[in-house]
């Protein structure tokens, strides 16, 4: 209960304390699992829950958690990170327009091309690093910008506490996607953003063992807004998977630490490596955006991508780890490969991909937490076995 009320404590120390003196009934110390769908009441009167889509006290104890790890004034769960950006744009009407970060997560794309545009809801993905493109794709209708920084898969980094302000001076909100960073790394509600979103599913719960999504609002109408939302269309987290998200949560910040520590040794490793032309992380080799990134975030994560000499050479390399699991999905404490141009960002166009840099060399690597003379021993043997 110490926890509670107390602006002073730092992010880590809410992070371990996520879900901790919840319990009212006993005093455990782990928030509870309230498997139940339903609440007794005494007479005519409801109690705090009377139907779990409507609120739980699990998700409840992990919405608290996730707004206070943010700093924002309200957040909801939900059952995936797309469900979170789906109730996101559920706050738009027909007719309005959204801007989003061109090389943000390919299910964010795809949301929004197949299912919103079928609703009224027009978008246009914009290289959200140059403010003029942003500033040039406003139209009278624009009411949401979605900006993935650093983005997936190529750790670009677009200047947040600008596109806020771009954003409001068009009547627009602005939403970050803080997957990759999370609150321990970067808070986008003080750099000026309306909403934080995360597929939690990734290194807010950490264990590649649930699918969570969630959202935390600036201001407590939009909170409002959106819980009213999530009740009518009840793509609600339930109670077991929120208690994994806490769970997760707890080790947030020392996972992050070392996951990072991890990253920035196989930058080095992999920079200086014959079979790979180019490494992506977040300001690595690139001063401006170094710099952005260091104004805006207190670190630089543990996702990077890197381009092989030889891109038909994708499929021997994802064969010839022993210990790196080729997997979509990232933020987990087991490291993790990818092949973009096939997998997580198939949904772009050939085209487009080919534009952005998603090109078939590319190789995404999420960096968990094992030893990294372990990490960097496996990449060396199964980049150095390539023809
Ligand atoms: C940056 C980002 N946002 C959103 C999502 C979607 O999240 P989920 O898979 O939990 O629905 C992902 C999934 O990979 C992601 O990487």
């Amino acid at each position: 209960m110490h926890v509670h009320g107390s602006p002073k404590w730092h992010p880590e120390t809410l992070a371990a304390h996520s879900g901790v003196g919840q319990d009212h009934s006993y005093g455990s110390v782990s928030t509870p699992i309230y498997q139940t769908v339903t609440y007794q009441h005494p007479g005519e009167n409801l109690g705090p829950y009377d139907y779990s889509r409507t609120e739980n006290p699990t998700r409840h104890s992990a919405q608290e958690a996730i707004n206070r790890l943010d700093g924002g004034q309200g957040a909801i769960l939900y059952g995936s990170g797309m469900a979170a950006l789906t109730g996101l744009v559920h706050t738009l009407h027909q007719g309005d327009h959204v801007i989003v970060t061109d090389d943000a997560y390919g299910g964010t794309y795809r949301l929004l091309t197949d299912v919103f545009s079928k609703f009224g809801v027009t978008s246009t993905m914009v290289n959200t690093r140059s403010l003029d493109a942003v500033e040039s794709a406003f139209t009278p209708a624009t009411r949401l910008v979605i900006a993935e920084t650093p983005s997936n898969p190529l750790l670009r980094v677009s200047p947040l506490r600008a596109l806020a302000e771009m954003a409001h001076s068009h009547g627009a909100q602005l939403a970050v996607d803080n997957t990759f960073m999370t609150a321990v790394r970067q808070r986008p509600l003080e750099l000026g953003a309306d909403f934080a979103v995360y597929s939690a599913t990734k290194y807010l719960a950490g264990h590649n063992d649930v699918l969570a999504g969630a959202t935390v609002c600036r201001h407590e109408e939009q909170y409002a807004l959106l819980n009213e939302l999530t009740n009518a269309t009840g793509s609600i987290l339930g109670p077991w998977d929120a208690w994994l998200l806490l769970r997760g949560m707890k080790t947030l910040a020392v996972r992050m630490d070392r996951q990072e520590a991890n990253a920035v040794q196989i930058v080095q490793f992999l920079s200086q490596h014959a079979k790979v032309r180019e490494v992506f992380y977040p300001g690595f080799g690139n001063e401006e955006q170094d710099l952005l990134q260091k104004s805006q975030s207190s670190g630089t994560g543990a996702m990077l991508s890197f381009v092989l000499h030889e891109p038909s050479q994708y499929v021997d390399l994802m064969n010839a780890l022993r210990l790196i699991l080729p997997a979509v999905s990232l933020g987990g404490v087991e490291s993790l490969i990818t092949h973009p141009f096939n997998e997580t960002h198939r949904e772009l166009p050939e085209e487009v991909r080919w534009e952005l840099g998603i090109v078939p060399g590319l190789m995404r690597l999420s960096v968990g937490i094992e030893h990294v003379d372990d990490l960097i021993a496996d990449l060396d043997r199964a980049l150095c076995a390539l023809a």
